[in-house]
Formats: structure tokens, sequence, C-alpha cells
């Protein structure tokens, strides 16, 4: 009798583009570039899980202008030269038959930090670094906490300009060779910044009630959607609660992703978090520290789960879901529709192929390249020869 291929491995087309499986390496910055150009680094970093099948494979957030970055070292799209340094991933990623996804971000009142293994304090005077830190800008002059520099609060023309910006880079993603884009409006980055009650306090047409949070997101929504092929998978990430208790809440997300996929938004990436800053930092709100969604395997599947069938979009689940049965069960219980992994593939790139001789769907190694396979069938035979072969 023939067994039915795992939910995991079965392939899921988005418009034109089909995904060979439903593993995605989440966005994971590397803080490795300079001038934002993407280096050896991120080809060696990027190849390797399109190498270990992993179906769709994101690049780290990459801003749209200079300032939008986390630190000095993140790849951006502000420049044709950054495109064309992204070329040979996406062109590598595609000779793989994986998808190669771009994550566009600006970091809004988060930018101008140091990297994280170096603490990730705010550039500055009282940082380690000496790196030169840059006016941060925001909905409104609201620091992350103590010691974070005031943003800039940003005009009406300063977003229509950044609009504009997420749109010219949306542009030059597709003649890097992405076949997927993702607009990064999640963890207290700036577009996040413009949702939350807790960070914006504009009293004109981008502040006030939940619509007027949502413009800016949904601007550049529609703004990346005119520019993005129709046959190309459009992506947005959110985080779909600030803390359990306060804040940007759930009910707002599913409003949320339900005008995301009115403007051609197919996939909505359910995070959560980040409004407050990293937890050594975190602002008070309310008085107290903002709670965070308690950490634990699937932490943020109910998120996924809540928008896929309230918002009539596609949902990504992500956040410590690191076993491929945990992985499948999300998927046969509907709760999702992709898997993002993060840290489980910087721990092992190959977890797709492995995950695919968990669940039994590739027993003759046919997933892994070609390079490789031949070599790997001879080892499972060794293997199961009690090594006398
Ligand atoms: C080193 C590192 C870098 C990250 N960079 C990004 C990023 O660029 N964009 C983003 O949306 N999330 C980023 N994240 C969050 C991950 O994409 C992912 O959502 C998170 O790690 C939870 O998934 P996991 O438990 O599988 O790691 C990063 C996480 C890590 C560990």
């Amino acid at each position: 009798m023939a067994t039915e291929t795992p939910l995991l491995f079965q392939p899921l087309t988005i418009r034109g583009i089909t995904l060979p499986n439903r593993v995605v390496l989440s966005p994971l910055c590397m803080y490795s570039a300079r001038d934002g150009l993407a280096n050896d680094w991120h080809f060696s970093h990027l190849s390797a899980f399109a190498r270990g099948g992993t179906g769709l494979v994101f690049t780290e957030a990459t801003a749209v202008r200079p300032e939008g970055r986390i630190t000095h070292g993140c790849c951006g799209l502000w420049t044709d030269a950054q495109a064309e340094a992204y070329a040979p991933i996406a062109t590598f990623i595609s000779g793989t038959g994986m998808i190669p996804a771009v994550q566009l971000a600006h970091a809004g009142r988060k930018a101008s930090v140091a990297e994280p293994w170096t603490g990730g304090k705010p550039l500055g005077p009282k940082s380690p670094s000496d790196a030169e830190p840059w006016q941060t800008v925001g909905p409104s002059a609201l620091p992350v906490g103590e010691d974070w520099p005031t943003p800039h609060p940003l005009s009406t023309s300063e977003i229509g300009d950044l609009v504009d910006a997420f749109a010219a880079s949306a542009r030059r993603s597709l003649a890097a060779g992405f076949k997927v884009a993702e607009i990064h409006a999640a963890h207290g980055y700036l577009l996040h910044s413009f949702l939350s009650p807790l960070t914006n306090q504009r009293n004109d047409s981008y502040g006030g009630d939940r619509a007027g949070r949502m413009r800016f997101l949904l601007e550049v929504a529609e703004a990346v959607r005119a520019v993005w092929p129709d046959e190309l998978p459009l992506f947005c990430r959110i985080s779909a609660i600030d803390g359990p208790q306060e804040g940007w809440s759930i009910e707002d997300s599913v409003a949320l992703a339900t005008e995301l996929g009115a403007r051609g938004v197919d996939v909505v990436d359910c995070s959560s978090g980040g409004i407050a800053g990293p937890p050594a930092y975190r602002a008070d709100y309310a008085g107290k520290p903002l709670d965070r969604a308690p950490r634990g395997p699937g932490f943020q599947v109910p998120f996924a789960e809540r928008l896929r069938a309230e918002a009539g979009v596609k949902t990504m689940a992500v956040g410590v879901i690191t076993d491929p049965h945990q992985a499948e069960e999300i998927l046969q219980q509907g709760r999702a529709d992709l898997i993002g992994i993060g840290r489980e593939l910087m721990y092992n790139p190959f977890w797709a192929v492995h995950a695919a001789e968990a669940l039994g769907a590739d027993p003759d190694c046919a997933l892994w390249e070609t390079q490789y396979g031949w070599a790997m069938v001879r080892r499972s035979e060794i293997a199961a020869s009690g090594g006398k072969r």
C-alpha cells in the first residue's frame, strides 16, 4: 500500500510559484555585511540551507534605507549594487530547486545598535563599540528604553518616502532573482512600532485608532504588491501580539491580516513580541516590564492557527519548532501552511533532509542534492549491514 507523503514534504503552490516542500528558513540576521552588501559569508550561510533541502530560504532582514539597518553589518537593498551582490545567492538557491526569498525591513527606533555578540546595545557614548551611531526614526519621540536614543518622529512626507523605498527595494529584489518577498512588520521595528498603541502616540492619520496605526503598513503592502509581479508570492511577518496583556492584540492581528489579504499578501508569518526591546533593556509600560508570550515548543502556533481560521490568509508558524513530527502535526491539524525554522536550522542546516528521513518521506535519499545523494545511499547501506560492506 502506497504511503501518503507527509504534508511537510508535499509541494505547495502559491500564485505561480511551487515550493518543493513546506520547510522554511526563517530570516536570520548575520550582522556581517559591509555597506549593506551581501558577501561570501551570506552565500555560504544561505546556500547551505538550500543544499539541505529547505524549500523556502529567506535572507536576513534587509534594509530598504541605510538608517533602517539594525547594525552597520546588516544587508540592504537601497542600491543596485546590493541587488547585484544578492544575485549569485538567489541564483544558487534557485539552481537547487529551492525558492529564494527576501525579507524587506526597516529597523525604525531599534536601529543603530551593536552586534548581539558585543551586547547589542545602542551605539553611542555608553556602547562598548566605537562604531558611529545614527539618528533613528519612529512614529513618536519615544525611546525603546533607558540608554536608547529618542527617535525622530516621521513626518507624513517622510512616511511617503519610506513607502517608496520599500517598493524600490522590492523592484531590486526581483532584479536579484528572489521569487518571494516578505515585508517585516514584526519585532518592534518600524512598521510594527506604527501598529502598536504602546509606541504610536500620533494624532494624525498614521496614528490614533487601529485603522490609523495600520495605515503605514497597508500602504507599504499596496506599494510592494504593485511592483511585485502577480505570479510571485508576497508574505508579511507580524508580531501577532505585543504581550499577553497589553498593546497590540490577536484580535488586532486578525483585522490586520484580513486587510493584508485584501491587498494581495498571500502569507502572514506569525511571530510575536519585540516592541519593548531586548529583554535586558525592556522599557516599563504602565509601570511594569511588558510581559511576552511564554517561550516553549511551538509557542506561536496558536497565532498562525487563529489567523488562518479567521483572516482568510495562509500562515507560517515559527518559534521553537524543532522536531519533524511536531512540524508535521502542525500541518496535519491545519494550524499553519508553512513551518518556519530559525535556530534549529542554524544547528543543523540539513534539518529538512533529515526530517524527510525521520518521516519516511525519502527512503532513497532522493531529496538530497545529486552530489551527496548517491553517497548517502551508500552510507545507509553500510549502516544497515552493521558496517560490514
Ligand atoms: C540569529 C538570529 C537572527 C534573526 N534575525 C531575524 C531577522 O533578520 N528577521 C526576522 O524577522 N527575525 C529574525 N530572527 C527571528 C527568527 O527568524 C525566528 O523567528 C526566531 O528565531 C524563532 O524561531 P526559532 O525558534 O526556530 O529560532 C532571528 C533569530 C535569530 C536567532
